[in-house]
């Protein structure tokens, strides 16, 4: 086990359907440490930006849009091996393929408007947390 950071995102449909709290309790009882956190509306140069990854899929252009819709929460989790355990508490990018009792199962609406968002690898969240937040805006405890 190693002691690891993440970038989560609450995304805009979960935002608007009032559940966002109900997830931070779920991260909370995961034993996750919130070390960061804003609610913040992206432009669509900042979406484009942060998923630039998936520039060449046909869903880039939607993805952006839907991301602008409303405010997002994004947030910066820590705690051992929270890459992988924060993914396993999301649940499979496609609902309908997400097991039972996961945040996408329970709160996400399509594979695009699918509530939360995840670093899928330690590259990853190295970009993606300094995409959001500042190194001083980062809380250790
Ligand atoms: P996320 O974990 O934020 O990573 C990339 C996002 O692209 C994903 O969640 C979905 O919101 C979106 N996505 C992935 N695959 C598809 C798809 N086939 N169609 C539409 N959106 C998708």
């Amino acid at each position: 086990m190693s002691v690891e950071r993440t970038l989560a995102i609450i995304k805009p449909d979960a935002i608007a359907k009032g559940v966002a709290g109900q997830i931070v309790t779920r991260i909370e009882n995961a034993g996750f440490k919130i070390l960061a956190a804003k609610l913040i509306r992206m432009s669509h140069e900042d979406a484009a930006g942060f998923y630039v990854v998936h520039k060449a899929r046909p869903f880039y252009r939607s993805l952006c849009t839907f991301m602008t819709q409303g405010p997002c929460l994004p947030m910066v989790l820590e705690g051992d091996n929270v890459i992988q355990r924060w993914r396993e508490l999301m649940g499979a990018t496609d609902p309908a393929k997400a097991a039972p009792g996961t945040i996408r199962r329970d709160f996400a609406a399509s594979i695009e408007a699918n509530a939360v968002h995840g670093s899928d690898s330690l590259e990853s969240a190295a970009f993606e947390i300094p995409y959001f937040f500042a190194s001083l805006e980062l809380c250790p405890r």
